[in-house]
C-alpha cells in the first residue's frame, strides 16, 4: 500500500516537472486522527524551489539567505520570497516618491503619479497579507489556501502594471519601469512558484486532508482585486469598439473576464447607428487576455470575425478566447478570426471551468455580497 502510494506519487511529480525532496510518514490506525493521517513534510532546496521562475537569477539572489539553511522548508523559502518580494515593491514606492511631477506643468502625470502611489501602497499591504496568511498556515493545509493566495499575488502584480500603464511621460516611465523591475519580477517569479506548489500539494492530495477542518476559519476576503477587468481605458482611437481588453501578462496568475448570461445588445438611442463603428467581443492588451463568452445574447452589431488583435503585437496567438452557448445574430462563429489560435467554442465541461463556482470560487464570499447569483451553468 505504501509502496503503491509512493511509485505514485513519484510519477506523479515527474509528470508536473518538479523534484521537492519529499519524505512522507503515513501513520496508519486509528480512526478518529484522519486529519493527521498523512504527515508530509517538504523540504525544498533552491533549485527545485526556483524552478517554476521565469527570472531565474533574481531568484537566486533573493533567497540567498534562506538557502544557506539546510533544513529550510520549502515554506520557509515562500515566507522568504515573499518577504523578499514585500521589500522590493518598497523600495520601488521609495523610486516614485522620489521623483515627483509638478500638477501645474504636467496634470496629467502628476495625477498618474499619485495613483501610482496608492496602487503600490496596496501592493505592498497585500503582500504583507499573503505573508502572514502563510506564515500562520500548516504547510500540509496550504494546498487549500493556494488559490487564494494566487488571486492576491495576482492582485500584487496588476497593481504594479496598472502603475506602469498609467503614465504616459517615456523618460519617466523608462526611469520607473527600471526602478520597479526587480519587483514586478519577483512578483512574477512568486506567482509561477505558487501556481507550481498548489500542483505538487494537490498531486499529494495534501489539500484533501485538511479541507474539513480548514474551513472552520477560512477568512472572508471579499472581492478578489482583479475582479473583472473589462477594457479600463477610455477608447484610443474610434475605428473600432471591443467589449473587452484584458490585461492577464502571466499564464499561471488567476482572472480574466467572463460574461455569462449577458445581453451584449447596444443602447436604444445608439440602436440606429450600431454599424457605424465596427464592434468586437475582445482584444488583447496583454498575451494570455482569457475572455469567455457564454450563455450570453450576442447583437448583430458583433463583426463576424468576432475577436480583434492588438495592434503591434502577437497576443492573439497566445491570448485564451472562448464562447459557449451564446444566440444571438453575433453569436454565429464561422467567420471568426482564425489567427486567434486557442479561439473555440467550449463544450459544457470546459465551461463550467469559466462559471461563478470554479472560476471565482463565489460559493465561498458572493453571499455576504448579498448580490443575485447562481454557480453553474444554465441559471437565469
Ligand atoms: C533553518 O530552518 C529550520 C526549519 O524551518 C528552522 O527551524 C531554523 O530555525 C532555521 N535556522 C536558521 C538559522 O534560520
Ligand atoms: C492639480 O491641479 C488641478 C488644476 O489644474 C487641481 O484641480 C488639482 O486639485 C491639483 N491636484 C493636486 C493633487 O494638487
Ligand atoms: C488522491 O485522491 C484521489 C481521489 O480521492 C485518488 O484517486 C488518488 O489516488 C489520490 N492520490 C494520492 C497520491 O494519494
Ligand atoms: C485577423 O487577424 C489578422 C492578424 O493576425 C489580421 O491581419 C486580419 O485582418 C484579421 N481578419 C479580420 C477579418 O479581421
Amino acid at each position: 500500500m505504501v509502496g503503491k502510494i509512493m511509485v505514485s506519487l513519484v510519477s506523479l511529480i515527474l509528470v508536473v516537472g518538479v523534484v521537492l525532496g519529499v519524505a512522507i510518514a503515513l501513520h496508519k490506525g486509528s480512526k478518529d486522527d484522519a486529519e493527521q493521517s498523512t504527515k508530509v513534510q517538504m523540504k525544498a532546496n533552491i533549485e527545485e524551489f526556483c524552478k517554476p521562475a521565469e527570472f531565474q537569477i533574481p531568484c537566486f539572489k533573493s533567497l540567498d539567505s534562506v538557502a544557506k539553511n539546510d533544513s529550510a522548508t520549502m515554506k520557509d523559502y515562500l515566507l522568504a520570497s515573499l518577504k523578499v518580494t514585500g521589500d522590493e515593491i518598497k523600495k520601488s514606492l521609495e523610486v516614485v516618491e522620489k521623483n515627483p511631477i509638478d500638477n501645474k506643468t504636467d496634470p496629467y502625470n502628476h495625477m498618474a503619479v499619485e495613483d501610482c502611489k496608492e496602487l503600490l501602497q496596496y501592493a505592498v499591504e497585500e503582500l504583507q497579507d499573503s505573508y502572514s496568511m502563510v506564515g500562520d498556515t500548516e504547510l500540509h493545509s496550504l494546498g487549500d489556501r493556494v488559490s487564494e493566495l494566487l488571486n492576491w499575488l495576482g492582485a500584487v502584480y496588476s497593481y504594479q502594471s496598472m502603475c506602469l500603464d498609467s503614465i504616459d511621460k517615456p523618460e519617466y516611465k523608462q526611469d520607473l519601469e527600471n526602478g520597479m523591475r526587480s519587483a514586478t519580477q519577483l512578483t512574477h517569479n512568486a506567482i509561477n512558484i505558487v501556481a507550481k506548489i498548489s500542483t505538487v500539494l494537490q498531486a499529494f492530495n495534501v489539500s484533501s486532508t485538511i479541507t474539513t477542518s480548514s474551513n472552520n476559519h477560512r477568512r472572508l476576503l471579499g472581492y478578489p482585486t482583479w475582479f473583472p477587468v473589462a477594457d479600463p481605458r477610455k477608447p484610443l482611437d474610434n475605428q473600432f469598439n471591443t467589449i473587452t481588453a484584458d490585461g492577464k501578462e502571466i499564464a499561471s496568475k488567476p482572472g480574466g473576464v467572463v460574461f455569462q448570461n449577458c445581453r451584449i445588445v447596444p443602447e436604444m438611442e445608439l440602436f440606429p447607428v450600431r454599424f457605424q463603428l465596427a464592434s468586437y467581443l475582445g482584444r488583447p492588451w496583454k498575451p494570455y487576455a482569457t475572455t469567455v463568452f457564454m450563455e450570453s445574447e450576442l447583437g448583430d452589431f458583433i463583426r463576424p470575425e468576432g475577436w480583434m488583435i492588438w495592434q503591434g503585437a502577437s497576443f492573439e496567438q497566445t491570448c485564451h478566447y472562448y464562447e459557449f452557448a451564446n444566440r444571438g445574430p453575433g453569436a454565429i462563429i464561422n467567420n471568426r478570426n482564425k489567427s486567434f489560435r486557442n479561439f473555440r467554442l467550449l463544450n459544457p465541461i470546459e465551461a463550467a471551468k469559466y462559471t461563478v463556482d470554479r472560476f471565482i470560487n463565489g460559493n465561498d464570499w458572493l453571499r455576504y455580497t448579498g448580490a443575485p447569483y447562481y454557480l453553474g451553468l444554465g441559471g437565469r
